[in-house]
């Protein structure tokens, strides 16, 4: 029990503070923050679990069933060109946007609750972004998949995602914390700058569909362009708000030594350069920058080093600090792999397993092992369905990921001859097979999470994200 009620002081000035704290209270002891009253708290954690709901479903879907028959496709013909791009693009879409999009959306509207007032127009808001949102990335995968009217409903799509993007992005940057004024901290300079990315994107997105619906032959990106996009969407955005959110709470989750402000934000300016120069279309500069911002954000936030203090794995499987470190492997095998991708690559399957290494190791891996830990008790203080399945969808996540990433560059490359080449091949749908049972599972534990009632006040702990009073962005 005494783990589970972490010091007061501590948390008092936490509370007081309010700047996106990472707040593990006791309900019952601790005095109340002021809120706009519990009605508009509650629609916006409805909205929330809408929002989780909707990613969920994008994952499961569009997302890893498309994957999943995709890569049997390739794998059957023997060759990634054999497949339409469209198709492709389908499906990184609905991961990327609907799944990793949706839920950043979500947890930002959620985020108003936390700080110390929800405006009345809040939460219409959250559910008109949700709709325009959710049409958007619905109608792109319908765009893309069927070609039905495909000229009219990319763009559209696009036009769709900004808009809603931009009421969300107005409505959080609107938002005033009441507390004290503090100032902006390494961690809240990655998020915000994760944030100018997820605009960069939407409206490099938009550019892209215009001009493929006015010239292109297909919904899908011309490769080349394709490539530079895929950086941004990456690197450029969820992997700025895991490095910015790791640094707040890791060290409270993990143990870990508080993170360097200073190299937290030298990972940042180098990775932003590894974006601009991969959007000038020089990989092999961007590849080595994205390689020493990774290296740089391991070391400022302490994740391969020995934990100062046990970690806090209550109500989650103990694995929970193990299966974090390994996102982190898999960071640095992606840009790893990036580099040499960039010198050697022939027919996709360097750059591929490069980029599953960074969205399926790391960014699926960091939401499937951070995502049991903090969404129950953002959805109303629940507890995890079962530490169980959460152990299972990440051991599968990343032995599918393993399965996938060793045996990709061999097969769609032909390094090897006969039956060792025969056997790459025939190992990836194994390790789609494997992905796609660890993405139900995760959605499985996810969705009775949610159906859960809230816990007993002794274990509802808030994890309050919030802005620094004042800031004009989150
Ligand atoms: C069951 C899991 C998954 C499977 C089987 C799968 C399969 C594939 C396949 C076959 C491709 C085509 C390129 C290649 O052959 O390497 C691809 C591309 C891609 N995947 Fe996945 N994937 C999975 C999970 C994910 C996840 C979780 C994300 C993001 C969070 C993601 C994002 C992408 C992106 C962005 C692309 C590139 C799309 C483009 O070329 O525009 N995938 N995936």
């Amino acid at each position: 029990m005494s783990q589970l009620l972490p010091d007061q002081s501590k948390l008092h000035r936490e509370v007081q503070s309010r700047v996106w704290p990472l707040t593990c209270h006791n309900s019952q002891r601790m005095q109340p923050r002021p809120t706009s009253g519990p009605v508009a708290d509650a629609k916006l954690q409805s909205a929330l679990i809408a929002h989780l709901g909707t990613g969920l479903l994008f994952m499961l879907l569009p997302g890893t069933f498309l994957g999943v028959w995709n890569l049997i496709s390739i794998s059957s013909d023997r060759s990634l060109s054999a497949l339409s791009p469209a198709w492709i693009q389908a499906h990184g879409h609905a991961q990327i946007f609907g799944w990793i999009g949706t839920f950043i959306i979500g947890i930002g509207y959620y985020s108003l609750t936390k700080m110390g007032s929800v405006a009345p127009f809040a939460v219409g808001r959250a559910w008109a972004s949700w709709a325009l949102w959710t049409a958007g990335v619905a109608l792109r995968w319908i765009a893309n998949v069927s070609l039905w009217t495909w000229r009219v409903l990319l763009p559209l799509s696009a036009v769709f995602e900004l808009a809603a993007f931009l009421i969300f992005f107005r409505t959080v940057s609107r938002h005033r914390s009441t507390g004290i004024k503090r100032s902006v901290e390494a961690w809240m300079i990655l998020v915000i700058g994760s944030t100018f990315g997820f605009l960069l994107l939407l409206l490099f997105n938009a550019v892209l569909a215009v001009i493929a619906a006015a010239a292109g032959d297909s919904p899908a990106f011309p490769h080349a362009l394709d490539q530079r996009f895929l950086v941004l969407a990456t690197w450029g955005f969820p992997v700025l708000a895991i490095w910015g959110f790791n640094a707040r709470w890791l060290p409270a989750f993990l143990g870990l030594k508080p993170g360097s402000s200073k190299g937290l934000l030298a990972a940042l300016a180098v990775c932003a350069g590894g974006v601009a120069f991969a959007l000038a279309g020089s990989f092999v500069i961007a590849s080595t920058l994205l390689m020493i911002a990774s290296i740089l954000a391991v070391t400022a936030l302490n994740v391969a080093t020995r934990a100062q203090k046990p970690a806090k794995v209550q109500g989650i499987h103990p694995s929970f600090p193990f299966f974090i470190r390994l996102c982190y492997a898999w960071l640095i095998v992606a840009a790893g792999l990036s580099m040499w991708a960039a010198f050697s690559d022939q027919a996709g399957g360097i750059w591929g397993a490069s980029r599953h290494s960074l969205t399926v190791g790391f960014l699926a891996g960091m939401i499937f092992a951070i995502g049991p830990r903090i969404l129950p008790a953002f959805a109303g203080g629940k507890q995890l369905f079962s530490p169980i399945l959460m152990l299972a969808s990440c051991s599968l996540l990343n032995l599918g990921c393993l399965l996938r990433v060793s045996s990709e560059i061999p097969a769609y490359e032909k390094l090897l001859r006969g039956a060792a080449l025969q056997a790459a091949w025939d190992v990836l749908p194994c390790s789609a097979i494997v992905e796609l049972a660890a993405v139900t599972v995760f959605a499985l534990n996810m969705a009775l999470t949610m159906l859960r009632p809230a816990a007993p006040v002794a274990d509802n702990r808030i994890y309050s994200i919030s802005f620094p009073q004042g800031s004009k962005l989150m």
